[in-house]
């Protein structure tokens, strides 16, 4: 058994307060790579940005669950390394898909899990929630759920169709498993195809497709029943076109791909959305990256010569996000 706490690493309890009262919200990065992890905490650092470290299944499958733990452990002293005297950095896992799965987090040093049973029978997301919650709480590790079904992949689940969370239910979930944070559906979805091109309209100036709207009256119906209660959201990256076109230019293929509004992201930072998860994004920056210089190098085969230039475009894209999205800088 590890704790957290040996490792620098805090949960989401006092961050997640803070940013309600703020009217800002966290960023949560999934990273399942050095360059990526690199990027993150530099970001951090410099914007003075608590920020939320995201593993999912797959990543903890690609890189190592050991690994992964000494990365974020290794985050903390590279983050006071760099001048941030005290960094609010958190180990979560994205989407746990099992009991198992998250008692094996918290026992190797996460300090939040996500227990995800959107998919479930409520009775049934109820219940695994729950026990999620009586295990994690015993070790001081917070504990996210999800009510709603995202559209778009998670993991190994797929949905075709998204299901907005139901308002009325949120107060008995919450209460029943004792959650610290609920995910909710509320038209995000996951990956860099978040909508059908028949779903948007067409900018007649940049010939750019423009999603539609997410449902803010369903935010706004649980906020009502859940005052001052965390909210995520997830499937949050805002597929910037410059990294599509970039991609597009240099022999990828990334038709129609198109993400949520950075002005939609802002107004939900302000509210009681206090995690906003962004995986895409960085993936997008690290790509386009890779690709252009191959492109323009194809004699190139060190890859620090690629993955360094892929490290910087990451940082400014999460320095980006920390700044001017989310409002996360000088909170930490
Ligand atoms: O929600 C999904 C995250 O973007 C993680 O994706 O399962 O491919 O690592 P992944
Ligand atoms: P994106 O695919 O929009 O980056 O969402 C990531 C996410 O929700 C991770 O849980
Ligand atoms: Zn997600």
């Amino acid at each position: 058994m590890v704790s957290y706490k040996d490792l620098g690493l805090v949960n989401t309890r006092e961050m997640f307060a803070k940013a309600i009262n703020g009217g800002y919200a966290i960023p949560a990065f999934n990273f399942n790579n050095m360059e990526q992890l690199q990027a993150i905490v530099m970001a951090a650092a410099e914007t003075k940005s608590p920020v939320i470290l995201q593993v999912s299944k797959g990543a903890r499958n690609y890189a190592n669950q050991t690994l992964l733990r000494y990365m974020a452990e290794g985050a903390v002293a590279y983050a006071k390394e760099l001048g941030w005297e005290k960094p609010q950095i958190v180990l979560h896992l994205d989407h746990g898909d099992s009991f198992e799965t998250c008692k094996s987090c918290v026992d190797f040093g996460f300090s939040s899990v996500m227990i995800d049973g959107s998919h479930l029978p409520y009775d049934e997301n109820v219940a695994i929630t729950k026990k999620v919650v009586e295990y994690a709480h015993q070790f001081d590790v917070t504990v996210e759920g999800e009510l709603g079904v995202l559209a778009g992949v998670e993991d190994e689940v797929s949905a075709d169709h998204h299901t907005y969370t139901r308002p009325e239910e949120v107060v008995d979930f919450v209460t029943k498993t004792g959650c610290d944070s609920l995910a909710i559906s509320i038209g995000t979805s996951h990956g860099a195809y978040k909508f059908k091109p028949e779903q948007c309209t067409m900018d007649p100036n940049s010939g750019r497709l423009v999603p539609p709207p997410l449902a803010f009256e369903v935010l706004d119906g649980v906020m009502k029943e859940l005052p001052g209660f965390p909210i995520v959201l997830h499937g949050s990256s805002s597929v910037p076109q410059e990294e599509v076109d970039i991609i597009n230019a240099n022999g990828g293929n990334l038709e129609a791909a198109v993400g949520i509004p950075e002005e939609q992201l802002r107004k939900a930072a302000a509210s009681a959305v206090c995690k906003i998860n962004i995986d895409s994004d960085s993936r997008l920056a690290m790509t386009a990256a890779v690709r252009k210089v191959l492109a323009e190098k194809p004699g190139e085969f060190d890859p620090r010569k690629y993955l360094g230039p892929a490290r910087d475009s990451m940082k400014k894209l999460y320095m980006h996000k920390i700044v001017n999205v989310l409002g996360s800088d000088n909170k930490a």
